[in-house]
């Protein structure tokens, strides 16, 4: 792949955009290999988190490739942005835990990105927003909509149209960042946590997601009765009954993931 790093580490698969001197921002090109390695993730049993990062000390992604998007047609942005979409719904609905690594500027399709993830751990460099507006366009891999959903239609108007980057601080008030680490600590300790996560039972752990994804676009009583069906789904797996005999024999639980 031209633009796209992935390495394995245990259960863990680090990916990473390749395009440093343009700080990691998204072409298609990226765009496609990026969306062919999170379907692979997706897919593959032996991994359990992923970790999303950029290369450089710069940047996350600074955003789509505004280079391509200037030439570009009506019909040719609609496609774009459905490819973008459809990768931030993949990585969102993996069904295992994503974490944004983010290493600098996060910036439109870069911020987008990040909001499809589990979690997002920041360097105290971090610069996140939703710069489109400066450019006389809008965010289009889906963060108006998140915005409003993650933090509420006052916050994500303001931060949509005024186009203002906030730094790690204001985007862990925010709750958009879930922990904030010095530059040299922000890799090694997202790779640490990911590797605690995959120790926990993989099938639990998609369902909560899932249970959080969708209930959270229902009515109350449809969420409640879904997140019923799949606890008592979590009944059928092997790591259930390690899970709760370990707790009973005081031992440490050693999960299946089957
Ligand atoms: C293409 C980009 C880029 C981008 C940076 N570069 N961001 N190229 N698309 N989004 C390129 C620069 O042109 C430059 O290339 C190199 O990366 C280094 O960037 P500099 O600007 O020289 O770095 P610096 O002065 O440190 O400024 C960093 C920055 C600035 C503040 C992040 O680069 C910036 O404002 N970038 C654009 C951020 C943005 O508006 N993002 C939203 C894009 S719209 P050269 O060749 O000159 O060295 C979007 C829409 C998503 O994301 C939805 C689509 C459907």
């Amino acid at each position: 792949m031209a633009n796209i790093l992935v390495e394995q580490a245990d259960f863990v698969r680090v990916i990473k955009v390749n395009r440093p001197d343009k700080l990691n921002a998204l072409n298609i090109e990226t765009l496609k290999e990026f969306l062919k390695v999170a379907q692979s993730a997706k897919e593959d049993r032996n991994t359990r988190a992923v970790v999303l990062t950029g290369a450089g000390d710069k940047a996350f992604i600074a955003g789509a490739d505004i280079e391509e998007m200037n030439k570009m047609t009506p019909t040719e942005a609609k496609e774009f942005s459905d490819l973008g979409n459809n990768l931030v719904s993949t990585v969102e609905n993996m069904g295992k835990v994503s974490i944004a690594c983010i290493n600098g500027y996060a910036l439109g399709g870069g911020c987008e990105l990040s909001l499809g993830c589990t979690f997002r751990f920041l360097s105290e460099k971090a610069v996140l927003g939703q710069p489109e507006v400066k450019l006389g366009i809008m965010p289009g891999f889906g963060g108006s909509q998140r915005l409003v959903r993650f933090l509420g239609k006052p916050k994500a108007l303001e931060l949509c149209i005024t186009g203002r980057n906030i730094d790690a601080e204001e985007a862990l008030i925010l709750g958009l960042g879930n922990r904030v680490y010095s530059k040299e600590d922000l890799f090694p300790k997202t790779l640490e946590f990911a590797k605690e996560i995959s120790q926990l039972a993989p099938i639990a752990v998609r369902y909560i997601i899932e249970a959080i994804n969708r209930g959270s676009e229902c009515t109350l009583r449809e969420a409640l009765d879904f997140e019923s069906h799949l606890f008592s789904l979590c009944f059928a797996t092997e790591d259930m009954r390690i899970g709760t005999t370990a707790f009973l024999k005081k031992q440490k639980p050693n999960f299946t993931g089957k």
